[in-house]
């Protein structure tokens, strides 16, 4: 759908919204569940946040001069969120799964069919693993108290006939959402930011203007759908239902009535009375992401790490998307340069 007005009402008219969110398939009994599940997740990561934020300067000072991207951006968010996806003292064997699957690129559809194999391999594994600890937790009888990390609060928030494995496609489902999502997002804000800024001097944008914009410029999420309910004509066509009506948020950003130039990637848009068109990198209305404000703050904090007294630039850059299931950068090298400290000047006399 590419007219603005009719998919913003696809997301936003309860008409389309009677069922349940197509987010999460068909793993949850009802809306009530699958609203519960995304707010003690999003819980989850909120609580996280300083300790995401103390543990990035490290993690950005891992990568080394240079890095490999956009694999080093979920690598990056991964190692930061890794406490709060499984609690410290969890078995090392199951971490070093969910690692190993961040580093062959399981948390986005990849769009090369020899990435993708790769990845998926992983999969089944990964899957037993956390089924067999979803199996151990519940028979813990884990209810009381504050949700220790993701896998908690997906485990609260599921109802107990449930099927284990259930639970653990769930969790894995929001494992690829926080570390995926954020990582691709982190890696086209940098990108886009290098690409269209003279190597040297730094940003002229604070980290959360250029995370706005590479939203608006590659959205993550390119297309969401939204089925019909009952035989409907909209837009002046007929519909039978069960017809999925997909909406582009891809589309929208780039839509030359609501955006000024929207081809081109202008982050002080962000600080312009009046300069944004309707935005949705995370979608809107009732399915509307549940992490949104969390994984914008996430995103943010993660490109701003990365400025953090360095100069950035890019080889074999490309703002070309790669479509596959989402929208994904091709690949690019980051060279980070720490910047000098500045000598204070010798006083007269060479005191
Ligand atoms: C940059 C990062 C992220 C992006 C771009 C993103 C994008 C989206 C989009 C577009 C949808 C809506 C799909 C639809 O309309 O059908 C969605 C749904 C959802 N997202 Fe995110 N997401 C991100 C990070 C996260 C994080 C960190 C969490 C968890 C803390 C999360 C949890 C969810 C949940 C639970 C839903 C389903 C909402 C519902 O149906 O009730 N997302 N996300």
């Amino acid at each position: 759908m590419r007219d603005t007005e009719l998919a913003l009402t696809v997301l936003r008219d309860p008409l389309f919204h009677s069922g349940m969110s197509t987010f999460f398939g068909d793993m949850l009994p009802s809306r009530t569940a699958q609203l519960a599940l995304g707010r003690a997740v999003r819980n989850v990561m909120r609580a996280h946040l300083p300790a995401y934020r103390e543990c990035l300067a490290e993690a950005v000072a891992g990568l080394g001069p240079v890095s490999q991207w956009p694999g080093a951006g979920p690598l990056l968010v991964y190692r930061c969120t890794a406490d709060a996806l499984l609690h410290p003292g969890q078995p090392t064997d199951l971490r070093r799964q969910l690692a190993q699957a961040v580093a062959a690129g399981l948390t986005a559809r990849q769009p090369q069919m020899r990435q993708r194999a790769r990845a998926e391999i992983l999969r089944p594994k990964l899957l037993a693993s956390v089924t067999e600890h979803v199996r151990g937790r519940r028979a813990e009888r884990f209810r009381a108290g504050e949700p220790r990390d993701v896998l908690d609060a997906v485990i609260g928030a599921c109802p107990d006939e449930l099927a284990d494995q259930t639970v653990a496609n769930l969790y894995v489902l929001l494992f690829q959402s926080i570390v995926g999502n954020i990582g691709y997002a982190v890696a086209w804000s940098a990108l886009l930011a290098c690409l269209h800024h003279p190597p040297g001097p730094p940003w002229p944008w604070p980290a959360d203007w250029l995370v706005r914009e590479a939203g608006r410029h590659r959205p993550f999420v390119w297309m969401v759908g939204r089925p019909v309910p009952h035989p409907l004509e909209f837009g002046g066509r007929p519909f039978a239902a069960g017809t999925i009506l997909s909406v582009s948020p891809y589309l929208l950003h780039h839509d030359p009535r609501h955006w000024d130039r929207p081809d081109v990637f202008r982050p002080e848009r962000w600080n312009e009375p009046g300069g944004q068109g309707p935005y949705l990198p995370f979608s809107t209305g009732p399915f509307t992401c549940a992490g949104a404000s969390v994984a914008h703050s996430l995103t943010t904090e993660a490109v701003a790490a990365l400025a953090q007294d360095a100069r950035l630039t890019v080889s074999g850059g490309d703002v070309r998307p790669l479509v596959s299931g989402s929208v994904l950068p091709r690949p690019f090298a980051l060279r980070r340069t720490l910047k000098t400290p500045v000598r204070p000047a010798l006083a007269k006399g060479g005191e």
